[in-house]
């Protein structure tokens, strides 16, 4: 498995990735949008071609949101969420970012458990916030500390 920045030629990949994943996929154009920014940084887990996972990122100043993360479900349980997220932080560790903010679903364990091994905590909640189905968001945060 490689790990790597996205290019603007994975889009197509990243939005069937994103269809395959969430009942609220992003748009190609939100995808080219947000990695054209100056301020994201998109990484792309693939193997043989294929993108299997990958993970979306915005930042201002010394802050940073996890914009969305998702794993084809046939490559999931195999660690590729833990990798991404590990890159996430070095990349956050080089940039002089201090906190990393997500917001996950109340009911999304699996998401939760990745989360709250590299230290997110919850620190608020966004009552309707996800919609199909309607559900709570839970706001977390973790810093990023000095290895
Ligand atoms: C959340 C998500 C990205 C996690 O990705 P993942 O690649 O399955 O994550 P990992 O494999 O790193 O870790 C998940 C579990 O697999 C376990 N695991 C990791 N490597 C493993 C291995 N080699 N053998 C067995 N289990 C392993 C981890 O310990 C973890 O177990 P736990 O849930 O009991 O703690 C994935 O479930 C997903 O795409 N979900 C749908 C989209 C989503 O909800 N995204 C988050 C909201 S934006």
């Amino acid at each position: 498995m490689n790990i790597r920045e996205a290019l603007p030629t994975d889009i197509p990949q990243l939005f069937l990735l994103e269809s395959s994943c969430f009942a609220d996929p992003w748009s190609q154009k939100s995808l080219r949008d947000t990695l054209n920014e100056d301020h994201s940084y998109m990484l792309i887990a693939e193997e043989n071609g294929r993108i299997c996972g990958y993970l979306n990122t915005t930042f201002v100043l010394d802050e940073m949101n996890l914009n969305r993360i998702c794993v084809l479900p046939q490559y999931r349980r195999i660690g590729l969420g833990t990798a991404l997220v590990g890159r996430m932080f070095d990349y956050a560790r080089a940039h002089g970012i201090c906190t990393i903010y997500l917001e996950v679903r109340e009911s999304n364990d699996n998401a939760q458990r990745v989360y709250r091994r590299f230290g997110f905590k919850v620190v608020g909640e966004r009552a309707n916030f996800y919609q199909n189905p309607t559900e709570t968001g839970l706001v977390m945060s973790a810093p990023v500390l000095a290895e």
